[in-house]
């Protein structure tokens, strides 16, 4: 029914009206002027519009006074919440829970419905490896199959059960593709990804949000190989279109499509309408390329106009499976959903489940009843803004729940609170200031000291070239450590720092991204023990800025380093490293990280044994199922995310040393065992080969059922004709 509307409102559309469909436009101030675009059918989307009121407005422009009503497309970055900001994309990433994405981006789309919003840019499935890019906060992280699994349950979460209910928004997919890859991790930079990686890496988690029913994608700014993603048909149209399906619309970056002139791939434009559409762009951002130069290049014959019909096809698809034309407006009155206490509480939960506890020596976590007087101290400690994180348009500082707040508060007077902040900002210098937090804290039983990075430190443009914390804040670890007492740090940051020093001379150390609005009462759940961390990392922590790209999922090289083998020199002994035989290490580094992939402590301790497989040797379209022990061994009630990692021995091409496949989370009391299973379909074994096919090569494999990507003993199986 949907196709049958489609054609007929398009049978009915002039030109001129197909493009409009193609433009959209950024929101300004006067409404009158927008207005007169809109009568003459020369917009189809507008995003940066948040207020109901004028949202309402200006479809009724649409409906009433253009030709052929066609309502507009209200579009918006909700990335990681509209209004109850949720933990950055890759602090959920950090939970390895799915739903934990699903409920988050289920409560952005309920905020931000209610205000006419229905399209919103989420979510990024950016693989990122190099965390000097800033926007390694906005996806998953490092590992394909980790943002394949929560990227498709944000599309599920944005969209709903059905996309036509008036609380469900568009999802988009971005940035396609391999704009996580940018040269020196440096923003908009370009990528040389050649066909197989890409296919192997950068693609899936973009076939899964196809999948999982994404109805619009968007084009990066990268160029890959030479050829922008806005102008390059193989992705836009080989891939996604042909070999994946996709029928909703595609949209360009931000003015994605004129850059292409400062690319150097276009030389006016008229050259960027003409690349972008004919590569299978549907809609433009902002750049009006399309607007002013479709009429003539179809006229030159060198666009088609059956391209722009199936442009507009696209378009139109979307707006009619939203319900827009049924239900254009939003109801200015209703009460407001924004900060529901159930959208708090799921907001609470997620942040819960970010935080990745990665040192606790002498069980200082939890922290104990006895207590009698706490230091709070660092930049972060009650920075409602920071905390939030990047991309945060409509998030509000007043609403923001901050660790000092919630500390207060769940201590209540049993215990003195001291604060001292030490430094006013992140990247304040202040040694004065430093030295007095650390005299005053010093009067403290216990210190918490909350460091990172501010908001503005990472997302778009915000790359970084030095991973350390800035400003004064190893000073103030330093200071705070010199004086005996227990501390804990706890960092909120958008990316992986270099953090060595301070976890050295830090007790224990909470690693919890930017945890948004209900970031405070989570933080202080996890210190005083009403919550276990649980959270795992979701990219690998570098030593020092100078290993990236550093990632589990490496090929291997023709010499390996290996570990503890035979000590060479001081500097290998320390690292528990050597480079017999001259092997792929830093003399310097090593080639351990920090910590590694899927890396995370608990208050309580698990233990993994008894791994068996249905198997030995399976045939191509088997499933293989993976068994084991999981034990907890400690004293409180936690929470595990046991991960199944596998290794391809030998391939036609080499294979990464490891590969995430499955993971799961399990929740056991102290000392209860759980057999725990996992389904492996063989088919999921498949890799694009040496004759860019993607098939399951027979052979032996490995695999580790495990803590993190380094642990576990490895078992073997095969794979037969
Ligand atoms: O959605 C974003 C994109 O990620 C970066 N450029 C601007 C777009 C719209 O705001």
């Amino acid at each position: 029914a949907t196709e049958k509307k489609v054609e007929s409102l398009l049978s009915r559309m002039t030109l001129e009206e197909k493009i409009g469909q193609m433009n959209q436009i950024t929101s300004y101030g006067n409404i009158e002027d927008m207005s007169s675009l809109i009568k003459k059918g020369e917009v189809g989307s507008i995003l940066n519009e948040v207020d109901p009121v004028r949202i309402n407005a200006l479809q009724r422009v649409a409906m009433e006074e253009s030709r052929l009503g066609i309502p507009l497309l209200i579009a918006r970055d909700v990335i990681h919440g509209f209004k109850t900001i949720f933990p950055i994309p890759l602090g959920q990433a950090a939970s390895f829970n799915p739903q934990i994405a699903k409920d988050g981006a289920r409560v952005a789309a309920i905020e931000a419905s209610s205000v006419g919003i229905r399209w919103t840019f989420a979510p990024m499935i950016d693989i990122a490896r190099d965390p000097r890019w800033g926007r390694i906060a906005e996806g998953c992280g490092e590992d394909t199959y980790l943002t394949s699994v929560m990227g498709a349950a944000m599309v599920e979460g944005f969209q709903g059960d059905s996309l036509n209910s008036p609380t469900s928004i568009a999802a988009c997919p971005k940035h396609f593709v391999g704009y996580g890859a940018a040269e020196g991790g440096r923003d908009y930079n370009s990528t040389f990804i050649p066909e197989r990686r890409l296919r192997n890496v950068y693609l899936p988690p973009f076939e899964a949000a196809t999948k999982a029913g994404a109805a619009t994608f968007m084009t990066s700014f990268n160029d890959n190989d030479g050829i922008p993603s806005t102008g390059n048909a193989f992705i836009l149209k080989d891939v996604l279109r042909g070999e994946w399906g996709f029928d909703g619309l595609v949209v360009t970056d931000w003015a994605s499509a004129s850059e292409m002139i400062s690319h150097g791939f276009a030389a006016d434009s008229k050259e960027v309408a003409m690349k972008s559409v004919n590569a299978g762009v549907d809609m433009e951002m902002v750049s009006y390329t399309f607007v002013k130069e479709l009429p003539a290049l179809i006229k030159e014959g060198k666009v088609k106009e059956s391209t722009i019909d199936e442009a507009v096809r696209n378009i139109l698809r979307v707006k009619y499976r939203l319900g827009l034309f049924d239900v254009p407006y939003v109801d200015e009155k209703q009460p407001s959903v924004m900060y529901d206490p159930s959208h708090l509480k799921v907001a609470k939960q997620a942040a819960v489940e970010s935080a990745i506890l990665l040192k606790n020596d002498k069980e200082v976590l939890p922290l104990q009843e006895s207590l009698k007087t706490i230091a709070v101290v660092g930049p972060m400690a009650n920075a409602p803004y920071e905390q939030l994180g990047t991309w945060i348009f409509d998030g509000e500082k007043a609403h923001t729940q901050t660790p000092l707040n919630a500390i207060k508060e769940i201590v209540g007077d049993k215990v003195q609170v001291i604060y001292e902040p030490g430094l006013a900002y992140s990247r304040e210098k202040n040694p004065a200031g430093v030295a007095k937090a650390a005299a005053v804290a010093a009067r403290a039983d216990v210190i918490l000291a909350f460091v990172g990075e501010e908001a503005i430190l990472s997302g778009e443009a915000h790359c970084l070239a030095d991973l350390n914390l800035q400003g004064d804040q190893s000073a103030l670890i330093t200071a705070l450590a010199k004086t005996g007492k227990p501390v804990v740090t706890i960092v909120m940051a958008g990316r992986p720092l270099t953090i060595g020093q301070e976890v050295e001379e830090s007790t224990a150390v909470l690693y919890s991204f930017h945890p948004g609005t209900m970031g405070g009462p989570a933080l202080a759940d996890l210190l005083w023990g009403k919550a276990v961390p649980s959270g795992k990392t979701p990219v690998t922590f570098p030593k020092m800025v100078g290993q990236i790209p550093v990632y589990y999922a490496h090929n291997n090289t023709g010499r390996p380093a290996t570990r503890n083998e035979v000590l060479l020199d001081d500097i290998a002994v320390e690292a528990g490293q050597t480079s017999l035989g001259c092997t792929s290490f830093y003399m310097d580094a090593g080639f351990d990280p920090l910590f590694p992939f899927g890396y995370g402590l608990s208050y309580t301790t698990f233990k993994y044994s008894n791994v068996k497989l249905s198997s030995a040797s399976l045939k191509k379209d088997d499933v293989l199922t993976v068994t084991f022990d999981l034990e907890n061994t400690g004293k409180y009630k936690g929470t595990e995310v046991a991960q199944l990692y596998i290794q391809d021995k030998v391939g036609s091409v080499t294979r990464p040393v490891k590969e995430l496949k499955r993971f799961t989370r399990v929740t056991l009391k102290p000392g209860e065992k759980k057999n725990v299973s996992f389904e492996l379909p063989v088919s999921e074994l498949a890799f694009w080969n040496i004759d860019m096919v993607k098939v399951v090569e027979p052979g032996d494999f490995g695999l580790w059922v495990a803590t993190d990507s380094q642990s576990g003993e490895e078992v073997f199986f095969k794979v037969v004709d």
